[in-house]
């Protein structure tokens, strides 16, 4: 496993994103700090909900397309952004195998990523396995490049980042890639308010469980005596952003210190603390987007529903 990213700067990212986020206003914490080993689980299992659509609608694009993203691209590596559990990279990588001989997942999470790694690597053996621990908003320049090389960023993660950072990381992707590269990229598509609400408002609270847990992760990580308990899930639709954004709101009074920040803070009752943007998408703004990113679309896909959509862009 090659590291971009050691659990220092890891830990001094985190310092940084939550003393700069609970010192704002409004208060707001990135999305990534989710994704410990107790996250990851939760977000498995907001994957198998039944409102939460993302996980199968992308499947089902996959299992229709992969013949043809193998045709189209002709990959010989495949570079997968934010590699998760590995089920839809399986469906990539069977498809592929008349040509591929490289796959990298990429992850901030080292240990998510060595077991999800080690199950592929021994029921591919003929595959090259290279995993990267990297954070791929600031190290594609560094990733492995060379041959035809597809990369994946899958799920609808594109969505976690306001529309000017987007443009920038997809100007990243593009600058990263040579002769007879593809990007293969999900995202979730503009649709009715209650079925995206609901999908970020499960009936079971898992949503709300994992929406907390960033709580839990910075208590246990910088000493801090958050009581996630005592604040609400919120999941609300903003139809300016077309984005879903998840809030954490504060019950009552709170006082909170963080140990290692030297840093007390305080929410006043029913103060909401932003943790969570998930844009969606229409055709015409994502391709302005990729344009805007030097990319230009080669293949567009969505379900039978019209969900989401699976889109297929190469440098232009
Ligand atoms: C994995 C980032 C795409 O935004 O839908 C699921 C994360 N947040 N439920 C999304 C998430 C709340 C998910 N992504």
């Amino acid at each position: 496993m090659e590291r971009y990213l050691t659990p220092d700067e890891l830990d001094k990212a985190l310092r940084r994103d939550v003393a700069d986020g609970l010192s704002a206003v409004p208060k707001s914490l990135p999305p990534k700090w989710f994704y410990d080993e107790r996250g990851s689980t939760l977000f498995e299992e907001i994957t198998r909900l039944p409102e939460y659509y993302p996980t199968r609608r992308e499947r089902a694009i996959l299992v229709e397309r992969a013949a043809e993203i193998a045709a189209v691209t002709g990959a010989e590596s495949l570079l997968e952004l934010g590699a998760g559990s590995g089920e839809k990279t399986r469906l990539l990588l069977d498809a592929l195998a008349g040509t591929l001989h490289t796959y990298v997942p990429v992850d901030v999470s080292g240990d998510f990523l060595a077991v999800a790694t080690r199950q592929i690597a021994a029921d591919y053996p003929d595959l090259a396995v290279r995993a990267v621990v990297a954070d791929y908003e600031r190290h594609l320049h560094l990733l492995p490049t060379g041959g035809r090389r597809l990369i994946a960023f899958l799920g609808g993660t594109i969505g976690n980042m306001p529309s000017a950072e987007r443009i920038g990381f997809l100007g990243a992707v593009r600058a990263s890639m040579t002769e007879g590269a593809s990007l293969l990229l999900g995202a979730d598509l503009v649709k009715d308010v209650d079925r995206l609400v609901a999908a970020y408002d499960d009936a079971q609270g898992v949503t709300a469980e994992f929406n907390r847990n960033v709580l839990h992760v910075i208590n246990r990580e910088l000493d801090a005596d958050f009581v996630p308990a005592a604040y609400e899930h919120i999941a609300r639709w903003d139809p300016a952003h077309e984005w879903i954004e998840m809030r954490l709101r504060a019950a009552g009074r709170q006082s909170v210190s963080i140990g290692r920040l030297d840093l007390r803070v305080d929410f006043a009752a029913g103060e909401e603390m932003r943790t969570e943007i998930s844009a969606k998408f229409r055709r015409d703004g994502l391709m302005r987007e990729l344009d805007a990113a030097g990319l230009a679309l080669a293949e567009w896909w969505t379900d039978h529903a019209g969900d989401f959509s699976l889109l297929l862009a190469k440098p232009r």
